[in-house]
């Protein structure tokens, strides 16, 4: 019964986690402005005027975003791994291209999607909660290759150049773990902070991703996502299973379901064996305190063979 008991609470465990982490889209945002100013953190902000907004991606051959940032386009690039500089990239800058002409990525950090969704780790991959469409996935390499290339993104690290200091950030050759502990600081420059992106490019990302999966750890911010890595990515790897196996047919779906059950059975047969030997390690404890003259359960009865309390226990296993 007790075995049951785990059993069901560990299925229940499992099919919460799920729930929290993994899930629609349309069911983690309500709206791409909800997409845009939750998914990052407080890296962007929804701009309904979008002559102030910035874009993730164009077409023109010189950068539109330039024109938002006013009449000064930035001259440096001021992000974690970007070039010191604003530079071209060679013609077969294929990933990243409208940045082509002037960029602060170099074409070998971002070479492919696969590079963009590599950079930063494997708790940063879009697709963590299974595969995503074409659609949407264009969107998530749009938004790595504007943050690794826009010199205009620089403009908006969260610790500027007015307020960073290198001794607050881990990651500095200046670090002091002394002079952060005394200030309560902790500095970086790679985070940034309320850079407004156009209403409409929002929108866009939202009707292209609201019914792909996505994980929603704490809601729904990537960065809380990528902390919980372990977990999510052992509900991806399920949720990706089930999901080839419902594509490949209800036959395939309901061996896959065997398989499982048998993955169940195998653990709780895994678990009876622990107990068993738990119990029979237990019996042997017993038996040599008795022999020692130090019974765990001592008798009432002094008149009672030493081994009685074992004896106990022993009917007691065979019992139940
Ligand atoms: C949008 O922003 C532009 C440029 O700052 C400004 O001239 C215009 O009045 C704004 N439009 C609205 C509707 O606020
Ligand atoms: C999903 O499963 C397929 C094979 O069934 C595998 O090729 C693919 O890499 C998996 N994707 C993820 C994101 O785990």
């Amino acid at each position: 019964m007790a075995l049951l008991l785990l059993a069901l609470a560990t299925a229940e465990g499992r099919v919460t986690t799920t729930a929290q982490n993994c899930r629609r889209i349309d069911h983690i945002y309500a709206s791409g402005k909800d997409l845009c100013e939750r998914m990052w953190g407080s890296a962007f902000r929804y701009e309904a005027n979008e002559s102030q907004g910035y874009t993730m991606w164009f077409f023109d051959a010189s950068n539109p975003n330039d024109a938002v940032s006013g009449e000064q386009p930035p001259s440096s690039c001021n992000l974690q791994d970007h070039k010191d500089v604003p530079s071209p990239e060679p013609a077969l800058f294929a990933e990243c291209h409208p940045w082509r002409f002037k960029s602060c990525c170099s074409k070998a950090k971002v070479n492919s999607m696969d590079a963009l969704k590599q950079s930063f780790g494997a708790q940063f991959h879009w697709d963590r909660c299974g595969p995503v469409s074409q659609e949407c996935e264009r969107f998530f390499v749009q938004e790595a290759c504007f943050y690794e290339c826009d010199p205009n993104v620089g403009l908006y690290r969260k610790y500027h150049r007015g307020i960073y200091d290198p001794r607050c950030d881990a990651k500095s050759k200046a670090y002091s773990p002394m002079y952060a502990a005394s200030r309560l600081c902790s500095h970086n420059t790679w985070e940034l902070h309320q850079m407004p992106i156009k209403a409409s490019y929002c929108d866009s990302w939202y009707a292209a991703c609201h019914t792909d999966y996505f994980c929603a750890g704490d809601s729904g911010d990537f960065f809380s996502c990528a902390g919980a890595a372990t977990v999510i990515d052992e509900e991806a790897r399920i949720m990706n299973k089930t999901w080839g196996a419902m594509s490949r047919g209800i036959n395939r779906a309901e061996a896959f379901a065997q398989q499982e059950l048998q993955g169940m059975l195998k653990a709780l047969i895994a678990i009876s064996t622990t107990l068993a030997a738990l119990a029979i390690a237990f019996g042997c404890y017993l038996v040599r305190r008795e022999r020692q003259g130090t019974p765990v359960f001592a008798s009432p009865n002094a008149a009672e063979p030493r081994l009685m309390g074992a004896q106990r226990y022993v009917e007691f296993m065979e019992m139940s």
